[in-house]
């Protein structure tokens, strides 16, 4: 299991990470708006729907192996949004991502697929709907590197943050320092400036932002400016 320790050389001394979405990117520019980060971001969040589990379409391994290829030591953080994650993740796992997250909602066969995601030496995450209670990744906690916390109903970028989700954090913080295990506690969906504060101060290490970010010209500026946010708590 994964220890507190662990759980802090992850995070590099920072209080929460930063994930900007690609979604949100310039697909027809996906370098340029990766360059415009500017180093403020520290893992690139790759989202992967199926048009099933899903009502939308995105992206496949494709983009992960040309990622992979280009930016060598990048943490690329790969969420998939597909049914079922089995038939899936050996297509991702072959191109390298550093973390790899599937839905609980979308397998009866969970600790199967997080045990694979293991086993090829691939930090495992799991993520729940905002309609799903925590409670229910509590039999697979023991083994996860990442729980990620949808904040919008997964599918589209640009939605409103649900803030009931909040209340999920401080379980998950309870439960882990319970049971000295070491996962980090990510939010993914409606985050920017204006709720950055209180994600932060509600104990979440990752934090998944797409619109907010690449919807602004100065997409760096926008990290920078959360980080500072907070820092502040
Ligand atoms: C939603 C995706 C998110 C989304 C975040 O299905 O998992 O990563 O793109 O985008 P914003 O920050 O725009 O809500
Ligand atoms: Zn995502």
């Amino acid at each position: 299991m994964a220890g507190p320790l662990q759980l802090e050389e992850r995070k590099q001394g920072k209080k929460i990470l930063f994930a900007p979405s690609l979604l949100s990117a310039d697909v027809l520019n996906m370098e340029d708006s990766i360059a415009r980060l500017g180093g403020e971001a520290d893992w690139l969040h790759l989202d992967i729907m199926d048009g099933h589990f899903v009502p939308n379409l995105s992206y496949g391994p494709s983009l992960l192996k040309a990622l992979r290829k280009r930016y060598p030591d990048a943490f690329l953080d790969v969420h998939i949004m597909v049914e079922p994650p089995e038939a899936f993740v050996d297509m991702f796992l072959a191109e390298k991502p550093s973390a790899l997250t599937f839905h609980l909602e979308a397998t009866p066969h969970t600790h199967r697929v997080l045990q694979k995601i293991k086993d090829n030496g691939v930090l495992a995450g799991i993520t729940i709907c905002p309609g799903t209670p925590v409670e229910m990744l509590f039999p697979v906690l023991h083994m996860v590197d990442l729980v990620l916390l949808m904040s919008v109903n997964p599918g589209y970028g640009g939605q409103a943050f649900i803030p009931e989700v909040l209340d999920k954090v401080s379980a998950l913080v309870n439960w882990r320092a319970s049971n000295g295990a070491g996962f980090l506690i990510q939010m993914d969906g409606g985050i920017g400036p204006a709720n950055i504060a209180e994600i932060a101060k509600s104990g979440c290490d990752v934090v998944v932002a797409g619109n907010s970010v690449f919807g602004q010209a100065d997409p760096a500026k926008v990290i920078a400016d959360m980080r500072m946010i907070a820092e502040r708590r």
